[in-house]
């Protein structure tokens, strides 16, 4: 099974479960850097779906950037495909 994650109108298929930092050279649009959650270059709006649970060093730089912990706001490179998710660049 595939999950459809959008990024900037750009359609990148991922398999369930899968760790987005593994897809990171292919994902069209998105930009990565420290693949650790420490820069925030991979930061995105999740505009519907989900990415899964946030990791720790996610919830640290979410909350140092006085961001949303919602889910809202997240780190393309510690995302999990979990579903469908459509997100735009921040
Ligand atoms: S690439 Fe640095 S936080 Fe994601």
């Amino acid at each position: 099974m595939t999950v459809e994650l959008v990024v900037n109108n750009k359609t990148n298929m991922v398999t369930k479960g899968e760790s987005i930092s593994d897809k990171a050279h292919s994902i069209e649009g998105a930009e990565f850097s420290c693949l650790k959650g420490k820069c925030g270059r991979c930061l995105v709006e999740v505009i519907n779906g989900e990415l899964g649970h946030l990791s720790n060093s996610e919830l640290e730089f979410l909350k140092l950037m006085g961001l949303a912990t919602d889910g809202k706001y997240r780190l393309l490179c510690q995302g999990i495909a979990k579903s469908n998710a459509v997100v735009r660049k921040f």
